[in-house]
């Protein structure tokens, strides 16, 4: 097996990475680096659970080779939690029961932490549209929606 040697910076972290260069994004996330937050579900773009940020801009890690990302920033849900302390959506979505099985919460955080950076006041309409790219197989999006929007607040206050 042909493989090369890169170095990828994830949640503030450098690794060294020694594998195929066709290698996906979300595969040498989870099975090189142990990052399993990104899931893989659709593995072709459509889900979002695999849902990680590049840069601060949320992208589709089944759609992109793990060698595409060097000299970027990528950040998992494993990097969402600050010294210990959950982010407000996180605290959020458990305590609104906004999650199931959880497959989805990665992206569907992820997804809403891009969103709430750019919109920190938004409507009801607004985080169902930012996050009609993430699906729910559980379907509990009203209490995704009632999660998002009260992080939002909390976040508003600081
Ligand atoms: S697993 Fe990447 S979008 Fe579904
Ligand atoms: S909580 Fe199960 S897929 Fe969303």
């Amino acid at each position: 097996m042909y493989t090369l040697t890169y170095t990828l910076t994830v949640n503030g972290a450098e690794y060294s990475v020694q594998t195929e260069p066709r290698k996906l994004l979300l595969d040498v996330l989870r099975e090189d680096l142990g990052l399993t937050g990104p899931h893989a579900g659709c593995e072709h773009g459509v889900c979002g659970a695999c849902t990680v940020l590049m840069d601060g801009r949320t992208i589709r890690s089944c759609l992109m080779f793990g060698i595409q990302a060097v000299g970027a920033r990528i950040i998992t849900i494993e990097g969402v939690a600050q010294g210990g302390a959950l982010h407000p959506l996180q605290e959020e979505f458990s305590l609104h029961h906004a999650l199931q099985c959880g497959f989805c919460t990665p992206g569907m955080i992820l997804a809403a932490l891009e969103f709430l950076g750019e919109h920190p006041d938004p409507q009801e309409d607004d985080v169902r549209e930012a996050l009609s790219g993430n699906l729910c197989r559980c379907t509990g999006y009203d209490s995704i929606v009632d999660a998002v929007l009260a992080a939002a607040r909390r976040m508003r206050r600081g």
